[in-house]
């Protein structure tokens, strides 16, 4: 006898409960449409079309020195980015090469003149496949002409929503270790290393963090900060090179050094401390990140910056 189709049978409300949180446990903890999407065959469809698209023609070159020139088209240096990620290479499942992305992710870094420019280069990049998953991009936030700078991993579940950095409860400790020192958003500048959420706040992988590598650091060179504190193990191993984990680097000063570094560039003092996350995990710690912050609001102080 044949069973009955099950996608027939009423699921009970115990079972769609079972079903939610299974698939909260396997990171899909989002609604971003009704339907499903194959996000893989979207990428391949597009690397398809593009390898088969002819090369558009540039236009000619105008001389700089003609002042009646329409301002696109002048041969000045290119400041902002270009409109679309150059596709190189395209693996199997319609992905840019990490090597091609982390080769224009630098150049489209290096090209952005500001922080809009930046943000701008930032979105049209594609070479990073957390932005399929995330619902938007999470640019830094605060005063850009903060003297202090404090850079996190990813953004959370709130963040992806709201498109800004540390609003989630764990944002709002970092508020309270903030306001704690005399200081708040109108202080300081906060970004991550990563502008999208990885699904499910899953651990990162290195190719991640090293393709997005280039658009911290551009963002870190036009702030300019005199401090820069890094939130957990990611900010302070990519950022500063620093091998020991958070527990060891805690409260101690490093120094950020541009990869690159132009005429203008100076080492950067660095602090590194918890993770205002794993705070709320572990809230034994806390203790620490008082400490750490006390030796923060002195550097600060000596500084004249507060
Ligand atoms: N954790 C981070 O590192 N960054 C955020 O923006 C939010 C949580």
């Amino acid at each position: 006898m044949l069973s009955e189709d099950p996608s027939q049978t009423p699921v009970s409300e115990a079972g769609l409960a079972s079903i939610l949180r299974w698939y909260v446990e396997m990171g899909v903890d989002v609604a971003v449409g009704d339907m499903p999407r194959d996000y893989f065959a979207e990428g391949a469809a597009k690397a398809a079309a593009s390898d088969a698209a002819p090369p558009a023609e540039a236009p000619a070159p105008v001389a700089e020195t003609d002042p009646d020139a329409p301002r696109a088209q002048r041969t000045a240096p290119r400041l902002g980015p270009p409109a679309a990620l150059p596709v190189r290479s395209v693996s199997g499942n319609g992905s840019v090469s990490p090597r091609d992305a982390l080769e224009t992710a630098r150049e489209l870094a290096a090209g952005a003149q500001d922080l809009n420019a930046l943000r701008a280069a930032m979105q049209a990049f594609e070479g990073c496949a957390l932005k399929r998953t995330a619902s938007q991009m999470v640019f830094g936030d605060g005063n850009p002409a903060a003297k202090i700078m404090l850079i996190g991993d990813a953004p959370g579940a709130q963040e992806d929503r709201q498109g800004v950095p540390f609003v989630g409860p764990d944002g709002q400790m970092l508020d309270r270790m903030l306001a704690a020192i005399g200081l708040d958003r109108t202080k300081v500048y906060l970004a991550n290393v990563l502008p999208w959420r990885p699904p499910g706040k899953r651990p990162l992988n290195s190719p991640e963090v090293v393709v997005c590598l280039p658009f911290i650091q551009r963002q870190i060179a036009l702030v300019s900060p005199e401090v820069i504190v890094c939130l957990g193990d990611v900010a302070t191993q990519a950022l500063l090179g620093v091998r020991e984990s958070i527990p060891r680097a805690r409260g101690k000063w490093f120094e950020y050094r541009e990869e690159v570094p132009d005429k203008d560039s100076r080492p950067i003092p660095a602090m590194a401390m918890f993770h205002p996350t794993y705070l709320l995990k572990a809230p034994v710690n806390k203790r620490y990140a008082w400490q750490d912050m006390r030796a923060l609001r002195k550097a600060l102080f000596k500084k004249g910056l507060c």
